[in-house]
């Protein structure tokens, strides 16, 4: 092996462990900003947050790169108290989007694939025409209230979760489906807007 591979070897090793190090800090740091973090916590970075006084997260809890949170305090001139609570062995995947201005909450053993996003509000209630009078950005934040998904929920690719829904326990939600309604437990659900395709049979023991 000559010199120069060496040499080029021991800096890649260097800046491996450099970068590496600095990311485990920045993600200590990061953690610190929330409201209560469980042990095991991984984020991978970049993400994108605002509030994270207000979000808590269980133990063993990953999510990927490209995270954007939020739980509102203030937008305009509109205050807001939003929460955002993740519960105990929870893998998220990347390009996680979740916001909230009321309560949203990720129960236990949640899975859930990339690309999925989670909002309880919308730019402007669609049903006030005076509304449409502003620009998009300048509407109220409107929601249809809380969104509580239960413990075990599998949820695919691409989901998008909209505002006042609740999803059962062990509940699957197929990949790009748009949840607009409440879907019960121990049920398969896809499509957009997402219904009930098959009822799951537990057995007892
Ligand atoms: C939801 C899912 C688990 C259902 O699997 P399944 O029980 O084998 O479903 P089937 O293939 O028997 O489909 C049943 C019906 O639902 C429809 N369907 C299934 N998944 C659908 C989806 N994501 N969106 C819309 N319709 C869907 C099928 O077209 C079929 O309709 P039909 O009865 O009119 O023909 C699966 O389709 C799915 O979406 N998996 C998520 C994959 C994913 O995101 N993986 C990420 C890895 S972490």
């Amino acid at each position: 092996m000559g010199l120069k591979k060496i040499l080029k070897d021991r800096i890649y090793l260097f800046l491996d462990g450099y970068y590496s190090d600095l990311k485990i800090r920045r993600s200590e740091y990061i953690k610190k900003e929330f409201s209560k973090v469980g042990i095991n916590f991984i984020i991978e970075e970049p993400l994108r947050y605002l509030g994270l006084k207000n979000v808590t997260v269980g133990d063993n809890v990953s999510i990927g790169k490209d995270w954007r949170v939020e739980a509102f305090n203030k937008h305009n001139d509109q205050e807001f108290d939003g929460r955002i609570q993740i519960g105990n062995n929870v893998n998220i995947e990347s390009c996680f989007h979740i916001g909230a201005i009321g309560k949203i909450t990720i129960g236990d053993n949640v899975l859930m694939a990339s690309k999925v996003f989670i909002s309880d509000h919308s730019h402007g209630n669609v049903n006030n025409p005076d509304e449409f009078k502003l620009a998009p950005a300048k509407r109220p934040l409107y929601s249809k209230g809380d969104i509580y998904i239960g413990n075990n929920v599998w949820i695919g690719e691409g989901v998008c979760i909209l505002s006042g829904v609740t999803i059962g326990e062990n509940a699957i939600i197929g990949a790009n489906s748009v949840v607009t309604t409440s879907i019960p437990s121990n049920v398969i659900a896809a499509g957009v807007p997402a219904k009930v395709i098959k009822y799951i049979d537990i057995p007892q023991n």
